[in-house]
């Protein structure tokens, strides 16, 4: 696991959108992957302003997003399908029928996962995995004790992610309970991972993805086992890492073949 330390937030976020452009010109038809929350908010900003500035093509890209909430149709403003629309799809020329996010509003919740599992096999598999990370360290909405080998399916929102997203919604009461989430094995399949941190509140998850056990207790922990993840954290959210010295020397010793 690479782990990248930056001064900010704005550094971070270029950087990962960097990623994304460097594979998107090397591999115009690339499969994306694409995550919610406000972590990944100022990348989609970067990406929108190459798209404007240096003609970065979303023509031929398709995108899979990794999750949404049972219930909120893509029009409701906190569904993910709104978010993205709003935050990157509204301001490229991304084809609408190459965009996948999980349907929070199918009839048959089994079949929509199974399809979408389907529909990623598909399109050639997830070339670049954007993630951003709970505090208690799920990814998509792959709460602690999801299978380190799950699939997209159903999920049940533990009380401190409704308390946490219930910013965006006025009270946790109204945040959903259910989610459909493509699964950690979903995301492991990914050829190359990105996840993204900012501030002290994620310093504790970040800890245990770079440095502790894996363990399905805090499941971005499983990254470890991948063979190209890159973790793009601040200062804040490096704040407690044993090996932060190490991590710096790495990044300030690469080779310029390894750089982005
Ligand atoms: C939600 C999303 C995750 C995201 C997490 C953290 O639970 N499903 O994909 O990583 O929120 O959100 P934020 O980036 O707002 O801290």
């Amino acid at each position: 696991m690479e782990v990248l330390i930056f001064d900010n937030e704005a550094d971070v976020s270029s950087y990962a959108a960097r990623i994304f452009s460097k594979l998107m010109r090397r591999k115009p038809d690339a499969v994306l992957g694409f995550a919610t929350g406000s972590t990944p908010e100022p990348m989609y900003a970067e990406m929108r302003r190459q798209h404007t500035e240096e003609s970065l093509d979303f023509g031929r890209v398709t995108t899979f997003n990794l999750d949404e909430y049972v219930g909120l149709a893509a029009d409701d403003r906190n569904s993910y399908h709104y978010y993205m629309w709003k935050v990157l799809f509204d301001h490229v020329n991304v084809r609408s029928d190459r965009i996948n996010i999980p349907d929070g509003m199918s009839n048959d919740v089994p079949a929509t996962c199974d399809d979408y599992e389907k529909r990623i096999q598909a399109a050639g598999g997830i070339d670049l995995q954007v993630l951003g990370v709970g505090g208690d360290g799920h990814i998509g909405f792959n709460e602690p004790t999801s299978s380190l080998a799950s699939r997209t399916r159903i999920r049940t929102l533990t009380q401190k992610t409704r308390e946490d997203n219930a910013r965006f919604f006025g009270a946790v009461s109204d945040v959903p309970r259910h989610c459909i989430t493509m699964g950690i094995g979903t995301i492991m399949d990914a050829r190359e991972i990105v996840l993204l941190a900012f501030g002290e509140r994620k310093a504790n998850a970040i800890r245990q993805v770079v440095e502790g056990p894996i363990s399905a207790m805090c499941p971005a922990t499983v990254l470890q086992l991948h063979a190209k993840a890159t973790v793009l954290i601040d200062k804040g959210a490096a704040s407690r890492l044993r090996l932060k010295e190490y991590y710096k020397e790495v990044a300030a010793n690469k080779p310029d073949w390894q750089r982005v």
